[in-house]
């Protein structure tokens, strides 16, 4: 079979996965959407493809200038240091992506401005006034009608009345368009989607949406209106084509070779965006439509979306750590059937790793080059095929197109229960042909092709597991001397003639189910402390905008103490942020606080502030923070709290 496509005739393939939000506090849910499009990326560059598969971050909204303020520091500070980190969860998880773009890029935001323009220009884009109301979370309009009991129907949180100035885009205009795109072509999928937004969204009326804000500043700056800035979600969606240099007036060579995507790839919230208003869009700026938008399913956590805001979150850091990333890869992409929701469970986990990554698939390699080694130095030869052999070599056979039709349809999940079945397959093989007993019947030609039939099997497992879990993949590859192929030529029975294979240690250790549980717990509870804290900082930010009212107990969760400032320095490369040394009492304690615009370092040293002392230590520019001191602040204006009159550090304040 030689499917794979000549390098000179190589075809493109442009692969996308949603840029995040720098939030911070990465879960297992978050790496579902990046590593299904690895291991997209990975089997279609296995297949000869060109691919770009491009990722990143979406900096820019009132929600990262909201955060970016409670810490104290400037909205790029603030996601500059979170960036590193989604980074670092890539690399931990071997995402092989291509370009990683961030939309604070300065590229990117010159190209949005330009984009913008052209729509305006065309008179796609106008100027009138928004009424209405605002889920900042989600960053979404919506109109009355949408709300579910008056909250926002994505996330069910508090929207806010909102009024100003807005440029809008007329996506009324392009409503036909988009309705014949989703119901008369296979543009997005499952099926299940296209009747979510056709029934939820076109049906109901495709209204203009507002595409600037005036009332924050974060954001890309409207060029020809400089209190206006482009709506978070129109620059986030241009970084589709601006990663390839599209700068809406010239075309890049980028842009010609890869553009339209092949594949956008998501989970099923964003669909709206990528599936109603990206489409309008690109047919307001004359490009041509990607060809596929696949939304998936969420990973549940106790029935619910894992979320941060939720607090249900699992560290992948932390499962990374303990059981590497093929296993957690494997997990992700076996447990999501297509467009569906899987829930995520650890002892779902531990079991899969155990009984399919150790058992089934791990011990069939480790027996197999045993034996290999065992009875014939490492040493096969193809032999004659007799009819017990049949059945397992047409399986070999059969795999890669099997595969192939799987992920060509971007169903991994289903991919890999092919795979399991010859694995599978395999490891009955070796019950019927008993390697054992053949070898006390010195039975020896026999049991050669017994083993040779069984590397042939592995070579086709071990080839076909690259996309999915390449660690693994590489390592079953060595055993059998072969280095990673480049294409997928010769997947089949009898390509290598013969082998000189080596033993290999056990590919995925066998775990101890309950001890993992109790551990993963334990681990748990300290992820469940921080994400209580962003719960509650999150409340608190619902509450601060509802003026909602906060009871008697609320307020004494909080203790606040006198405390003298007794050192104070300027946090090096932070140009607001001051490092303080106070005495509350008998103890000393660091504090960071973002007020070096404010007061000198000479000036603090002295004073009595008032400090929130049971605020749970957080790290700021590598300086462990304890605690917050409080201060007013008015426009541009903020001022200490001090007690008015002399009174002792440590003195409580109620
Ligand atoms: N910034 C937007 C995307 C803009 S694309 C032009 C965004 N960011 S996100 O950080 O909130 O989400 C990134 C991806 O993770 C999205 O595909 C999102 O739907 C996905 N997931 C977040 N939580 C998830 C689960 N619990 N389960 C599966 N996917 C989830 O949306």
């Amino acid at each position: 079979m030689t499917n794979s496509k000549k390098k000179t005739e190589k075809e493109k393939f442009y692969l996308t996965t949603p840029i995040y939000y720098p939030s911070g506090k990465w879960h297992l849910g978050h790496c579902y959407t990046t590593v299904y499009g690895d291991a997209i990326a990975r089997f279609k560059r296995m297949e000869g493809y060109d691919v770009f598969y491009l990722t990143g971050t979406d900096e820019h909204g009132q929600k990262i200038e909201k955060r970016a303020e409670s810490a104290g520091v400037s909205p790029k500070e603030f996601v500059d240091g979170l960036v590193g980190e989604i980074k670092e969860l890539w690399s931990a998880l071997n995402v092989s992506y291509t370009k990683f773009i961030r939309t604070t890029d300065d590229y990117h935001v010159k190209a949005v401005q330009k984009i913008f323009k052209k729509l305006y220009d065309k008179g796609d884009v106008y100027k009138s006034k928004y009424k209405g109301k605002y889920c900042t979370p989600c960053e979404s309009f919506w109109t009355e009608s949408q709300l579910v009991d008056g909250k926002c129907p994505d996330c069910g949180r508090e929207v806010q009345e909102t009024e100003e100035e807005s440029y809008f885009f007329k996506l009324s205009k392009y409503a036909p368009q988009v309705r014949k795109l989703l119901t008369e072509t296979d543009f997005l999928q499952p099926e299940s989607r296209v009747n979510e937004m056709v029934n939820n969204f076109i049906d109901a009326g495709l209204e203009d949406v507002a595409v600037s804000r005036t009332s924050f500043k974060w954001g890309v700056p409207v060029e020809f209106d400089k209190g206006h800035i482009v709506y978070v979600w129109v620059d986030a969606l241009s970084n589709y084509i601006t990663a390839l240099g599209y700068n809406g007036e010239k075309e890049s060579a980028d842009m010609k070779r890869f553009w339209p995507a092949d594949l956008h790839l998501m989970a099923k919230e964003i669909v709206r965006f990528h599936s109603i208003i990206w489409p309008a869009m690109l047919m307001a700026l004359d490009l041509p439509l990607p060809k596929k938008v696949v939304g998936h399913g969420w990973l549940l956590f106790g029935g619910d979306k894992m979320s941060k805001s939720k607090g249900n979150v699992v560290d992948p850091f932390i499962l990374k750590e303990r059981y590497g990333a093929d296993a957690l890869r494997y997990y992700l992409l076996r447990a999501m059937p297509f467009g569906a929701d899987g829930a995520y469970t650890s002892e779902a986990l531990l079991t899969r790793i155990n009984s399919e990554l150790c058992n089934d698939l791990g011990n069939l390699v480790r027996r197999t080059m045993k034996m290999n080694e065992q009875y014939f130095a490492g040493k096969l030869h193809k032999g004659k095929e007799s009819e017990e052999d049949a059945a397992i070599i047409a399986k070999t056979n059969a795999l890669y197109g099997a595969v192939k039709q799987d992920m060509d349809a971007y169903r991994p999940q289903q991919a890999l229960e092919k795979i399991f079945d010859l694995v599978g397959t395999a490891n009955k093989y070796i019950d019927l042909t008993k390697p054992w007993v053949l070898v006390k019947e010195n039975k020896t030609a026999r049991l050669e092709q017994v083993l040779y039939v069984l590397t042939e099997a592995i070579r086709v497992i071990g080839v076909l597991l690259l996309p999915f879990v390449p660690e693994t993949g590489e390592k079953i590859l060595a055993s059998l001397k072969l280095a990673p192929p480049e294409t997928n030529d010769g997947l089949i029975y009898g390509n290598v003639k013969s082998y000189e294979t080596v033993a290999l240690d056990a590919l995925f250790p066998r775990l101890n189910v309950e001890k993992e549980l109790e551990e993963l717990e334990k681990l748990a509870s300290g992820s469940k402390a921080e994400n209580e804290e962003v719960k509650t900082e999150e409340k608190k930010q619902v509450n601060e905008q509802e003026n909602e009212y906060i009871t008697i107990d609320d307020f004494f969760r909080t203790k606040l103490k006198v405390a003298e400032v007794v050192a104070c320095e300027k946090v090096e490369k932070a140009d607001k942020l001051l490092k303080l040394t106070l005495k509350v009492g008998e103890e000393t304690r660091t504090v960071v606080s973002g007020i070096a615009k404010h007061y000198t370092p000479e000036e603090m040293v002295g004073k009595r502030v008032v400090l929130v002392c049971n605020l749970k230590p957080r790290n700021m520019r590598g300086i462990t923070s304890e605690g917050m001191i409080l201060c007013a602040s008015e426009g541009d204006k903020l001022v200490l709290v001090s007690p008015e009159t002399a009174i002792g550090s440590g003195a409580e304040v109620c």
